[in-house]
């Protein structure tokens, strides 16, 4: 496990997406499935905190927060051009003063330092943990932010079972040469905590498990919180 060096990743992602912010939203649309019936299941409301890890152009931010009134809407990204796109398009649709974008990477975040608040109601990750080589530290953080009757809502790749091997194994190799992966450790560890009673998991599978959301509901009192058994279900999420 080699140390994490921030500065690192905000300059391969910033190589990365600096040439395609401009046509991301336009090109993703067709391959990052899931990502509005995501948004859509947040059960935020009116004054909710919200983190988005990875937030990249904002496009999730700003669908929640034009869903939801008066949400505060935080995101963190490393690369800095993204979030001048994010920026800038939350102050046209009138959001800004509701928005805190930080430079910085996920597993680093410190909800006070970074965002002024001590947790958030709602964290979301959209097909960021992927590409994060140890995503889950990165979960690990996510969730310690989370407040106590708070969701945490992951889509990202999935395993693909449901498709021809040939074609899987093809879009996998695609993926992988952008430094994305299938992190079926990711789905493990949830299942492993909620059968620990540390929150209910709701998952589900779409287009033949191309992707994969899952919602982590905490506890509203974690001494209350009684062991819930994880079974494979199709409840929204
Ligand atoms: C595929 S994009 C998804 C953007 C957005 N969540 C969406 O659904 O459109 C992945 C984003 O994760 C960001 N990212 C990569 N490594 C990260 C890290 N360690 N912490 C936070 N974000 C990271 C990238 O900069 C990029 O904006």
């Amino acid at each position: 496990m080699s140390p994490l060096d921030p500065g690192a990743v905000f300059a391969r992602m910033e190589r990365m997406y600096r040439p395609q912010r401009a046509i991301y939203d336009l090109t993703r649309r067709f391959y990052l499935l899931g990502r509005d019936r995501l948004v859509d299941g947040v059960p935020a409301r009116p004054g909710d905190r919200v983190l988005e890890i990875g937030c990249g152009t904002g496009r999730n931010l700003l669908r929640l927060g034009r869903r939801v009134p008066d949400l505060l809407l935080c995101g963190v990204d490393p690369a800095a051009s993204m979030l001048a796109f994010a920026r800038r398009r939350l102050e046209r649709a009138n959001l800004g003063g509701r928005v805190r974008l930080v430079h910085g990477v996920a597993e680093r975040i410190e909800p006070e330092r970074d965002f002024g608040v001590a947790a958030f109601d709602h964290v979301i990750a959209s097909f960021c943990l992927s590409m994060i080589p140890e995503p889950l530290t990165a979960l690990e953080r996510a969730l310690s932010v989370l407040a106590p009757g708070g969701t945490l809502h992951v889509v990202d790749f999935g395993s693909m079972s449901g498709w021809p091997s040939p074609l899987a194994a093809a879009l996998r190799a695609w993926l992988a040469l952008f430094g994305v992966h299938h992190r079926p450790e990711l789905r493990a560890e949830l299942r492993r905590r909620a059968a620990h009673g540390e929150g209910r998991l709701e998952e589900r599978e779409i287009a033949g498990a191309y992707a994969e959301l899952a919602r982590f509901s905490r506890p509203r009192a974690t001494s209350s919180a009684r062991p819930v058994a994880w079974t494979p279900s199709a409840a929204a999420c």
